[in-house]
């Protein structure tokens, strides 16, 4: 297996960041387009997609991975099944049907890691993310809503737009499509509009944290210096709503 030590010896001046659960590599690839050099970690091999180095690992045992160096950020995409809406609607508990934070050992993993800054990314109805910065595509101006909240180390201000009158004029739904062809055309426009491969299952597609959300957070991160807002991000000159 390849230890974190050796990846960190080929990039040196680089901060070393560690994306946690990075499945296929959605914040990879942001990550990678800002110049970065992420090293995914992930239970499942996903070896041949994540842009970068990837270490196959079960983060849910924090003593047993392969780790020699703190990382400069942390980031970690726990599985949201005991959170979504769409389980809490077939389960009475999905807690108890899926792992929480708690069964993941997830802040153990921080700890453990001891990374200068994290960031816990997960879904909207998440109650274990501690005062979550929250962005949504619409205040981006993207075509989909996708609001995903974010438990971070350092101060963010959250970016949601909600559209008026409840209604979601949002043109890429995600969910709720009519056929195959429907379901086919609407996965490769999110790929496009999330800058990732189109040829990814429909689910790491929507799984995939988009590229202005994780630009827009390492804005702030103290040590991911000289990443800009992305288009659509507010100015700020404190944080003053946080
Ligand atoms: C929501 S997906 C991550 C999506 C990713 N952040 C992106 O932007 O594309 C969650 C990932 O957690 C991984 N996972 C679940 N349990 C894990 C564990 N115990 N250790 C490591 N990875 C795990 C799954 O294999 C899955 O790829």
């Amino acid at each position: 297996m390849q230890t974190v030590q050796a990846t960190i010896q080929e990039r040196p001046g680089n901060p070393l960041i560690l994306d946690g659960y990075c499945g296929r590599g959605g914040v990879g690839y942001a990550m990678a387009e800002l110049g970065f050099n992420p090293i995914g970690i992930d239970k499942e091999n996903f070896c041949a997609d994540y842009p970068g180095a990837f270490i196959k690992a079960d983060l849910s045992d924090p003593t047993a991975l392969p780790v020699t160096a703190s990382p400069d950020l942390l980031w970690l995409s726990p599985p949201c099944q005991a959170y979504s809406k769409l389980t809490k609607s077939e389960y009475d508990n999905p807690r108890e049907e899926y792992p929480t934070f708690d069964d993941l050992n997830v802040r153990r993993v921080i700890d453990r890691l001891d990374p200068d800054e994290y960031i816990i990314e997960n879904v909207v109805t998440c109650e274990d993310l501690e005062n979550p910065t929250k962005l949504n595509g619409r205040a981006f101006g993207l075509q989909f809503h996708q609001e995903r909240w974010f438990e971070t180390s350092f101060p963010i201000p959250s970016h949601v737009e909600h559209p008026q009158g409840g209604g979601d004029q949002c043109n890429i739904p995600i969910g709720g499509c009519r056929g195959r062809n429907d379901q086919e055309n609407r996965k490769h426009r999110l790929a496009n509009a999330k800058g990732i491969p189109a040829t990814w299952d429909e689910s790491h597609v929507i799984a995939a944290i988009p590229k202005q959300y994780v630009q827009y957070l390492l804005h702030y991160c103290p040590t991911t210096p000289h990443v800009n807002l992305p288009d659509g991000a507010p100015q700020q000159t404190q944080l003053a709503q946080y």
